[in-house]
């Protein structure tokens, strides 16, 4: 087998397992193959009732790794990921390092409301409580929010979708879109890799009924050139959607849409195509059929520096 960082964790390799369930397997397995560590199966079963019981083998003095989405149904795929540390810790695992790439609650990182609870807090403590020493997300929506008593870090795979566009797809002329604020330096650094301008809309939210509403900040000629919107997640499709209507009132080209996490709940799906985007292009955070852009290079190569 080629082994592609064969340099790493010379001392460690034989102490490392990659851990995950069958969910999480392909890109678990891939990540244990480029790293040249044991893979290890959890067994899963979800009852009638939504718990969940799980069986892994014993994990004594191993490091670690365990690779876990916390895409919907988010609740019962945190809670599995607490048993899984759970299970290591009382085994007696020595290091627990958690890979969750598609991090749930990124959203609720502050109070927008009074009384709201900032549930991304709570996760970390949660987490801490139970053992874990590094949590390892993928293009997190507040990486800044994650100040947990632990290390925490947040990878990018917005190079990764950048370079898989400039191989794959012909644009004309170019443009790429944040479709707000807090997304410009994702959409910054997408259109560093191919070069090319970029512009962010403004988005506002109504925080009470959670509806949103998109402008344009500065007038920018925007006739026939293709845009590249780029985005954390895709969740209801409802931003891209209100970005894509003014995009076209100003006449733009082929609108490409670009999101690490593609959760596209209910039928976000339909929604987008019918809106008008041409294609929508993520990674496999979240199994879906626009994943092209495999998220296990990233993941490996920072274990192989680390
Ligand atoms: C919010 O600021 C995020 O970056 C995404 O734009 C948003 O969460 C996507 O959600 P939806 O698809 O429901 O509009």
């Amino acid at each position: 087998m080629f082994k592609k960082y064969f340099h790493i964790l010379t001392l460690q390799k034989n102490n490392t397992l990659i851990i995950s369930d069958n969910r999480n397997s392909s890109l678990a397995k891939k990540i244990s193959i480029d790293l040249d560590v044991p893979y290890k199966n959890t067994e899963l079963r979800v009852f009638a009732d939504g718990e969940s019981k799980i069986r892994l083998d014993n994990v004594a003095k191993k490091n670690c790794i365990i690779i876990h989405s916390t895409y919907p149904p988010t609740d019962q795929h945190l809670m599995q990921l607490f048993m899984i540390i759970h299970k290591c810790k009382e085994d007696g695992a020595s290091d627990i390092c958690v890979v969750n790439p598609y991090l749930a609650y990124a959203r609720q990182d502050k109070v927008f409301v009074d009384g709201e609870i900032v549930t991304l807090h709570l996760i970390g403590r949660i987490l801490a409580s139970l053992g874990a020493t590094k949590l390892v997300t993928i293009d997190s929506h507040s990486p800044g929010s994650l100040n947990y008593s632990f290390e925490t870090v947040d990878l990018s795979a917005i190079p990764s979708l950048a370079s898989y566009v400039k191989k794959n797809i012909t644009l004309n002329n170019p443009i790429v879109i944040s479709p707000d604020e807090g997304g410009i330096e994702r959409a910054k650094k997408f259109a560093g890799v191919i070069g090319i301008d970029m512009l962010s809309l403004i988005k506002t939210r109504d925080r009470f009924t959670g509806d949103v509403s998109i402008s344009l900040s500065e007038q920018q000629p925007l006739e026939n050139r293709d845009a590249i919107v780029v985005d954390d997640m895709i969740s209801t499709g409802n931003s891209i959607i209100k970005a894509t209507e003014i995009l076209k009132k100003n006449n733009i080209g082929n609108i490409y849409v670009i999101s690490t996490h593609a959760l596209l709940l209910n039928d976000a799906k339909e929604k987008l195509l019918k809106a008008g985007i041409k294609e929508i292009i993520s990674t496999n955070s979240i199994p879906n059929e626009f994943a092209k852009v495999d998220l296990s290079s990233v993941i490996s190569h920072y274990f192989s520096d680390h």
